[in-house]
């Protein structure tokens, strides 16, 4: 096992123990819980995130983290998907919009689902199939998700702001922001794991390699990740970090 199979496996067994527990049902989850009423749902759903990667394998990152955001957030109950006329839903707030992807995969497998069972599948329970889908399709690793979960209806902008940590925080911000959703810090330090994946804006991580005066990351100049990251910082602020 490479160390990256390792890390997607780790991640993979902290998703199926915890994450995915909703806050106001937590035990109640089935393993089959759709067996008898829509025995073919979880197909359903791996059809759909297998039909979008194979036409962008990046929304496999997308849809780890849309798990993540739905369930930090009044936990899993789908919050993460609702629209709001007037821009004030969780999908709206600053780390969620722009880059939040893969919406429309659970558009997609909610569809194919609807069409074969009618108002039986909770889209709380997609996102969370999506996302195991997802760490399968990117590291053949896979774990079983009980379901059952139920949709809920309120999606606020400031409770996205409230409860996601920010990339700006510190190592004891983040084991706190863990910690209120009864995670450890060892947990928050594995599924951290899961960025072995996917993409981020330059805005987000910046200021952790270079901050206007000083180089905080010293590494040979042909590190490759550091000359894409001055580059960035070149093409978008017109300053040079070169040094
Ligand atoms: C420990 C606290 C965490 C922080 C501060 C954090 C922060 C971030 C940030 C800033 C990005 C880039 C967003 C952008 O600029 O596009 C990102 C991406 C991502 N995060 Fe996290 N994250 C955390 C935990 C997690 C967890 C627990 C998971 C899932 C288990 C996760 C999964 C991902 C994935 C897969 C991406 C890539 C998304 C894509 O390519 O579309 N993150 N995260
Ligand atoms: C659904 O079927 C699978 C496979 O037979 C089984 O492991 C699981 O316990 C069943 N779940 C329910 C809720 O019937
Ligand atoms: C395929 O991926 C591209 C790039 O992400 C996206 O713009 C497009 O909508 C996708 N097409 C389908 C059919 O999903
Ligand atoms: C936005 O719309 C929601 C739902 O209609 C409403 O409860 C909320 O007060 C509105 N917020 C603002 C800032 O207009
Ligand atoms: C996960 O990936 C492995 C290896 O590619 C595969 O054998 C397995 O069937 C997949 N599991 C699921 C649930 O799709
Ligand atoms: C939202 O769900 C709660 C709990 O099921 C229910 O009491 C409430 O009437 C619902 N609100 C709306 C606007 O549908
Ligand atoms: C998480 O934070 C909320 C709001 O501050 C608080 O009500 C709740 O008790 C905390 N949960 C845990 C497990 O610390
Ligand atoms: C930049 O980082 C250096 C080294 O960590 C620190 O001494 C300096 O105060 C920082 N400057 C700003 C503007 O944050």
């Amino acid at each position: 096992m490479d160390h990256h199979r390792v890390r997607v496996a780790a991640v993979a067994v902290v998703l199926a123990v915890w994450l995915q527990l909703p806050a106001a049902s937590r035990g109640q989850l089935q393993v089959g819980f759709y067996n008898t009423s829509c025995p073919n749902a979880e197909t359903l759903v791996r059809q759909a995130v297998t039909n979008a990667f194979n036409n962008d394998s990046g929304v496999a990152a997308g849809l780890i983290r849309l798990h993540f955001h739905d369930c930090f957030v009044r936990g899993c109950d789908a919050s993460v998907l609702l629209t709001s006329a007037n821009g004030t839903a969780e999908r709206d707030a600053a780390p969620n919009n722009p880059s939040l992807r893969g919406f429309q995969v659970i558009d997609a497998a909610k569809a194919a689902v609807e069409q074969s069972c009618p108002r039986t599948v909770s889209c709380a329970d997609i996102v969370a199939f999506a996302a195991r889908d997802s760490i399968n399709l990117t590291g053949s690793v896979s774990y079983q998700v009980p379901s059952g979960r139920r949709d809920g209806n309120t999606s606020i902008n400031q409770d996205a702001l409230n409860n996601l940590p920010q990339p700006t925080f510190t190592a004891a911000q983040l084991v706190a922001s863990f910690a209120n959703k009864s995670l450890t810090a060892e947990e928050m330090v594995i599924l951290s794991g899961a960025h072995t994946v996917g993409r981020s804006f330059c805005s987000s991580f910046l200021t952790r390699i270079w901050n206007n005066t000083t180089p905080i990351v010293r590494t040979p100049a042909t590190t490759s990740p550091l000359t894409i990251s001055r580059r960035l910082t070149l093409s978008l602020t017109g300053i040079s970090t070169e040094y």
